[in-house]
């Protein structure tokens, strides 16, 4: 799958935010090594502090569908105008579960909800010396 394939369908898994509050909607499409993708989107909760990132959405779905070792690639997009959605700490802390998981410094294609702006990234580079399994001895 391509890039610009993998931000569409991000892109598109963001049009099914449930995100009446922020009005800002995100989705995630990951990307597994054999090219299986699944995706996710931000939901919101009448209790704020509870809602759930799109990240997280899409990464628990990659557990259960192909395991988070096997998480190959990753892109985000979201809200509006031409500034390119990236990971919030939090999901950043998940996306470094699953790349210590899986050995890889995994990229993050990180696009504006338009689809007009992406910028690319990895992992190691959005949380450097993170805290992660590797730490733990696992
Ligand atoms: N959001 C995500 O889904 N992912 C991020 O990495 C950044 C923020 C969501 C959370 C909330 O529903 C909305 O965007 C505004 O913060």
């Amino acid at each position: 799958m391509t890039d610009e394939q993998l931000i569409q369908l991000a892109r598109e898994a963001a049009k099914k935010a449930y995100a009446p509050y922020s009005r800002f909607q995100v989705g995630c499409a990951v990307e597994s090594v054999d090219g299986e993708v699944v995706t996710g989107a931000n939901m919101e909760n009448a209790c704020y502090r509870l809602g759930l990132c799109a990240e997280q959405s899409a990464l628990t779905t990659a557990q259960h569908s192909f395991g988070l070792h096997k998480v190959a690639r990753i892109a985000v997009a979201g809200g509006t105008g031409a500034i390119v959605c990236t990971p919030c700490g939090g999901c950043r802390q998940a996306i470094l579960e699953a790349a210590q998981l899986s050995g890889r410094d995994l990229e993050i294609l990180c696009s504006s909800g338009d689809g007009t702006k992406v910028e690319r990234f990895t992992i190691g580079t959005l949380i450097p010396h993170g805290f992660g399994p590797a730490n733990l001895g696992d």
